[in-house]
């Protein structure tokens, strides 16, 4: 097996509530960890985040992986940074919306949770899969929420419509890529997720939950598997002892 130090991880989204904490884990196992954000400010924070003593394991790239031309532009940075790309994680989107019920909204609204939600994910993963495709000791992992499957509350239904079309865009990569060489994988999260200082009732602790995602990055054994998480609980059983 291939030793996390020789192993350099693009975290897409790796900047967000759930990215962090999962860079923040894969640096502390010694993984190489790349992070491509648009906001530089956002990148400096995640540099002061991450413990002092894996931060020269951190490169960090401004731009947009949302549209063709800044996604291809931020591949040839990352390149150039890391030389190599081995594993991806991809936890592209927002947090939270609830805007409103739909005959509230506006069509830039749709569009804007379409662009953040899916067509990032789509465009990042058309960018950036070819670099670990076709080698099996590569992983490819999506992070997605269960707010796809039923409206959460009164006013998110956008959140619901973006997050149904990335669930449906990871099962649409299963089914139409079932030989694929690298390890493809879907984690479903269905309950919130903040940072220690923001935690709320049946919330993941972003940090506890990284550790569970970079286990599972580490492990690279099953393929074309979706991991549910619902509680604290599970980070343990399913992503951390790797049952299913
Ligand atoms: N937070 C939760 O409670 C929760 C619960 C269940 C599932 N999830 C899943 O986790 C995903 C991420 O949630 P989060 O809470 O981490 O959201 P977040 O804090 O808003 O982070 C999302 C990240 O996506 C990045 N991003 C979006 N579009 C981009 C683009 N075009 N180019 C580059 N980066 C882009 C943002 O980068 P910038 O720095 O450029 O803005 C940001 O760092 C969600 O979409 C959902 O699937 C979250």
């Amino acid at each position: 097996m291939t030793p996390n130090s020789d192993r350099v991880v693009l975290a897409l989204g790796g900047a967000g509530t759930v990215g962090s904490g999962v860079v923040k884990a894969l640096l502390d196992k010694g993984f190489k960890v790349a992070v491509i954000s648009r906001d530089n400010s956002r990148l400096e924070r995640l540099g002061s985040f991450v413990s002092a003593s894996t931060k020269d394991n951190l490169t960090t790239i401004v731009g947009d992986v949302g549209t063709e031309e800044g996604a291809e532009l931020a591949k040839q940075a990352l390149l150039k940074a890391v030389g190599k790309v081995t594993d991806i994680v991809s936890s592209l989107g927002f947090s939270w919306w609830q805007g409103g019920p739909p005959h509230t909204q506006s069509l830039k609204d749709l569009q804007w949770v379409i662009e953040t939600l899916l067509l990032s994910t789509f465009v990042s993963w058309k960018t950036f899969f070819p670099l670990v495709r076709d080698d099996p000791t590569c992983t490819y992992t999506f992070i997605t929420g269960g707010a796809g499957e039923k409206l959460l509350m009164p006013g998110t239904g956008f959140l619901t419509v973006g997050a149904a079309s990335t669930l449906a865009f990871c099962q649409v990569l299963r089914e139409e890529y079932p030989e694929v060489a690298c390890k493809l994988n879907q984690l479903k999260i269905n309950t919130g997720v903040a940072p220690p200082e923001r935690m709320a009732p049946g919330y993941l602790n972003h940090l506890h939950l990284g550790e569970g995602v970079a286990a599972l990055v580490e492990r690279c054994t099953s393929s074309h598997s979706v991991f549910t998480v619902s509680c604290p609980d599970d980070i343990k059983t399913v992503l951390l002892e790797g049952d299913l």
